[in-house]
C-alpha cells in the first residue's frame, strides 16, 4: 500500500520515532510492518560488526560495506513486496538513501540497488550533528562530528533533489512525532 521510510544521522531518534508513527498508524486502523536496515540477517550482523572497526569509514571499507548493504537491503525486498500485496504500510528504518548518504559516491550507489524497490516517501530527520551525537552511544566508526556534519548535507540535497519531507528532529520527542503524523496524515488519506 505504501512504503514510508525514515532516515537521518545516526542519534536523530529514527527508532523512537519509528515506533510511534507505528502506533499512531495502528491505532489509525492500518495494518502496519516495520524494517530496518541493516537487517538481523547474516549479512546484517556482519555489516555491524564492520562498523564497529576503525577502518570503517576509510574508501576500501565503505566499498566493501557499499555492497553488503545493498545485499542486506535485496534480502529484504521480498517482505516489503509481500507486505504490499496485502495492503500493509511498511515503514523502514533507513533504505538505499542511507547508503547514497554514508558511502557517499551517488552513481555507483544507484547502480548496485538498482533492482531495489524505493520508498513511496522519505521523511528525513534533520538534526545538529552535536545534539545528534550526544544520544549515540560512539560504539560504531561513523559516530563522530566531521564524518556525520558529511552525512548530514549530502541527506539535505538528497532531500531537495528527491522530494524527501524534512522535519525539524532538534524539538523534542512529541513536537517530532507531531510534526510527522502533519505531513504524513494527508498522504494516508489518500490511499485509504
Ligand atoms: P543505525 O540505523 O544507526 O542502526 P542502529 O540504530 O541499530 O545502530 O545504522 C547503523 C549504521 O549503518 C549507521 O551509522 C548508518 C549506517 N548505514 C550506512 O552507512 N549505509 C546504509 O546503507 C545503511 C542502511 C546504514
Amino acid at each position: 500500500m505504501m512504503y514510508v521510510c525514515l532516515e537521518g544521522i545516526d542519534g536523530s531518534g529514527k527508532s523512537t520515532q519509528l515506533k510511534m508513527l507505528w502506533k499512531w498508524l495502528e491505532e489509525y486502523g492500518f495494518e502496519v510492518i516495520s524494517v530496518f536496515e541493516p537487517t538481523d540477517s547474516p549479512v546484517g550482523r556482519l555489516i555491524r560488526e564492520m562498523l564497529k572497526d576503525s577502518t570503517a569509514s576509510g574508501p576500501d571499507s565503505q566499498r566493501t560495506l557499499g555492497l553488503l548493504f545493498a545485499a542486506d537491503r535485496m534480502m529484504l525486498m521480498e517482505k516489503i513486496l509481500e507486505a504490499e500485496s496485502k495492503n500493509q504500510i511498511i515503514i523502514s528504518d533507513r533504505s538505499f538513501y542511507s547508503s547514497i548518504a554514508y558511502q557517499d559516491d551517488e552513481k555507483w550507489i544507484l547502480e548496485i540497488n538498482k533492482h531495489i524497490k524505493k520508498p513511496d516517501l522519505v521523511i528525513l530527520l534533520d538534526v545538529e550533528t552535536q545534539s545528534a551525537l550526544s544520544r549515540c552511544d560512539g560504539k560504531d566508526h561513523f559516530e563522530n562530528q566531521a564524518f556525520l556534519e558529511k552525512v548530514r548535507k549530502n541527506y539535505l540535497k538528497l532531500a531537495q533533489k528527491n522530494n524527501f519531507l524534512v522535519v525539524n528532529a532538534n524539538n523534542g520527542v512529541k513536537k517530532v512525532h507531531e510534526d510527522i503524523k502533519t505531513i504524513i496524515s494527508p498522504r494516508i488519506g489518500r490511499c485509504i
